[in-house]
């Protein structure tokens, strides 16, 4: 049978692996982290113009798939996403993602990317952009606990957006903690491993917490957070998955993406419903203060929102357009006349032309 060549209309831009690979590299990773923020930072200023729901969660015992959907006037995007915390210790990754990016206008993909990488690459730039609005000015170290795949990311963003040097890094898992200290220690931080949770959050004006686990933990416990920290927390970002000692919150001033989303996922489920929260995007357009004393506890409940993906997307369609980064794809059946679909397989059958 012959092959037929598809139509320019089917193809769609994919970002493979490969070529996210070769773009970070030729790009530089903080620079890349950097131009994500100001993509990030400038949706979240337009905050009301998106069409805007919680992700679409399907939980299972050993993990969760998520649908990350969200709209502009002009674009729409979607992330698949899945956590599953156990897949390291069967050589899965813990999560892994894909997405597309699409014309609002007609409904046609404008691409389609890997988004594993993208995703450890948005989030670390969404923490570090908002470590720029809440954490203490001058702040040079930041503790790490959890030193798995968001590990490095998160460091090297907070390097590039908040000037942090110095990284103290603590994991149960002591291989995660080494294999983390030899990649920052190549990319010129000072890193410091740590044998307790309690050691790496001392002399820390920052605390990221990154860890993987299907329970309500306790990573952080009260006594470890002094006056005048930033916390934040990556990991707690599904129902009965937490990370910080509810005492914490208490006395924190919490900071979030998406309240309705966040009050299902994130810290805050172990909260009154109506606890206060400050939504950033009202940070970021200036309505709202960030940190307000030196004293205080700014609390990042981060559990990853669909507009980051979003900005994410759109910097790669800007960043990939007109260069070999992206191959095409022969993604949509592309009839001659649109609704002769069916002719259109026949012919192809036939060995004829679409
Ligand atoms: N908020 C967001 O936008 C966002 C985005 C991506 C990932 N995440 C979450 O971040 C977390 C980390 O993701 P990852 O890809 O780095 O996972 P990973 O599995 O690669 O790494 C997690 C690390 O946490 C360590 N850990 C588990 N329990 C710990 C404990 N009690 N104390 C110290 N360390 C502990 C593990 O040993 C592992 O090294 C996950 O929970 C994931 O769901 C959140």
């Amino acid at each position: 049978m012959t092959v037929l060549e598809p139509s320019a209309l089917a193809h769609v831009p994919f970002v493979s692996v490969a070529n996210m690979m070769r773009l970070v590299n030729d790009v530089g990773v903080e620079a890349v982290i950097t131009e994500l923020a100001d993509y990030i930072e400038a949706d979240f200023r337009r905050w009301p113009e998106f069409d805007k729901i919680a992700r679409v969660a399907s939980h299972s015992h050993d993990g969760v798939i998520e649908l990350m959907p969200v709209a502009d006037a002009e674009y729409y995007g979607f992330k698949y996403v899945n956590g599953h915390p156990k897949n390291t210790r069967e050589g899965f990754q813990t999560v892994t993602a894909f997405g597309v990016f699409a014309s609002v206008g007609n409904g046609y993909p404008l691409l389609f990317t890997e988004m594993t990488l993208l995703t450890a690459l948005r989030t670390a730039a969404t923490s570090a952009l908002v470590g720029r609005y809440l954490a203490p000015p001058n702040a040079k170290t930041m503790a790490m606990i959890g030193n798995g795949a968001q590990c490095e990311f998160q460091a090297l963003a907070f390097r590039a957006l908040c000037g942090i040097e110095n990284v103290r890094l603590y994991d149960i898992d002591p291989d995660a903690t080494e294999k983390a200290t030899a990649n920052l220690k190549t990319a010129g931080l000072n890193v410091t491993a740590c044998q307790t949770a309690e050691a790496a959050v001392e002399g820390a004006q920052i605390i990221t917490t990154c860890t993987a686990d299907k329970q309500y933990a306790t990573i952080l416990n009260d006594n470890m957070v002094g006056a005048g920290i930033h916390i934040n927390a990556i990991g707690g970002d599904c129902p009965g998955k937490t990370e910080l000692h509810k005492d914490i919150l208490t006395r924190s001033e919490i900071f979030v993406e998406y309240p309705p989303q966040t009050r299902i996922e994130g810290e805050i489920q172990q909260l009154e419903e109506d606890h206060p929260v400050t939504e950033l995007w009202q940070v970021m357009t200036g309505d709202t203060a960030g940190r307000t004393d030196e004293t205080q506890i700014t609390l990042f409940d981060s559990v990853g929102f669909a507009i980051e993906d979003f900005s994410a997307l759109r910097y790669l369609l800007d960043k990939t357009k007109g260069t070999d980064y992206a191959e095409m794809l022969d993604l949509l059946a592309d009839p001659d006349d649109p609704r002769d679909l069916y002719g259109m397989l026949q012919r192809a059958g036939a060995g004829a032309p679409a």
